[in-house]
């Protein structure tokens, strides 16, 4: 049974969720109010689209369509700044050897992202050519929680859903995995992604047994 292996991409292979609040950040503050760290925990997962509304939500501003998009155009050039700079040195922990182990065994691997910046920062970091395909922003139209996003790296893959294992860091991927059936993998607080059929802090904690039984079974 060939397995298929799909990965979130901000905060899963690269810490870019600070960038994300930093971009978000100096957008309301422009606007005239604060956003907190805590507060960008709900931006985790969540198409830019619906970020930009929770944002408005947060200031108590009603926007026109237009100021809508322009703002929302807006965050993103000060985003694409801060992550300008980005190398090899951003990818997390143990990324590369567990991209090493699932290539060594010539397991089929996809990115699974809301993200419309993914391939960019795959070939900022080095790491696009690990991926036999990259399912983003641009190619889903249903946000996470839907399952849309990983249903069609699944079917670009060529491996059936049940076959496939997903690793992501937000709530809202742990439940579009679920509802695709697939085996999720939370990466960060168990407590935070409790719905994960598996719970790791990081790739560093994820031994080789573990792997060798992910690929197996
Ligand atoms: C990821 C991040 C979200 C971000 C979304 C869209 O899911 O976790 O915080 O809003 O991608 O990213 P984009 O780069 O298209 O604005
Ligand atoms: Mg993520």
């Amino acid at each position: 049974n060939k397995k298929g292996f799909i990965f979130d991409l901000d905060g899963v292979i690269v810490d870019t969720a600070k960038y994300h609040y930093l971009a978000w950040r100096d957008l309301a503050n422009e606007l005239g109010f604060e956003f907190t760290i805590e507060q960008n925990e709900m931006f985790k997962g969540v198409s830019r689209k619906r970020c930009m509304e929770i944002l408005l939500d947060i200031g108590g501003i009603k926007a026109t369509q237009e100021q809508f998009d322009n703002w929302m155009v807006e965050k993103n050039e000060d985003y694409l700044k801060y992550i300008e700079k980005m190398d090899e040195s951003e990818i997390l922990p143990d990324v590369n050897r567990v991209l090493d182990f699932l290539k060594k065994h010539n397991m089929s691997i996809a990115l699974g992202s809301a993200s419309k910046n993914a391939q960019p920062i795959l070939e900022k970091v080095g790491l696009l050519s690990y991926f036999d395909t990259i399912v983003d922003g641009n190619n889903v139209t249903k946000a996470k929680p839907d399952p849309e996003v990983f249903l069609l790296a699944a079917e670009q893959l060529g491996v059936k859903p049940n076959n496939c294992v997903v690793f992501e860091d937000a709530v809202a991927g742990i439940k579009a995995a679920n509802s695709a059936a697939m085996i999720s993998i939370g990466i960060g607080d168990k407590n935070v992604l409790s719905e994960a059929t598996y719970n790791f802090n990081d790739f560093t904690e994820m031994n080789v047994d573990f792997l060798e039984r992910l690929i197996t079974n």
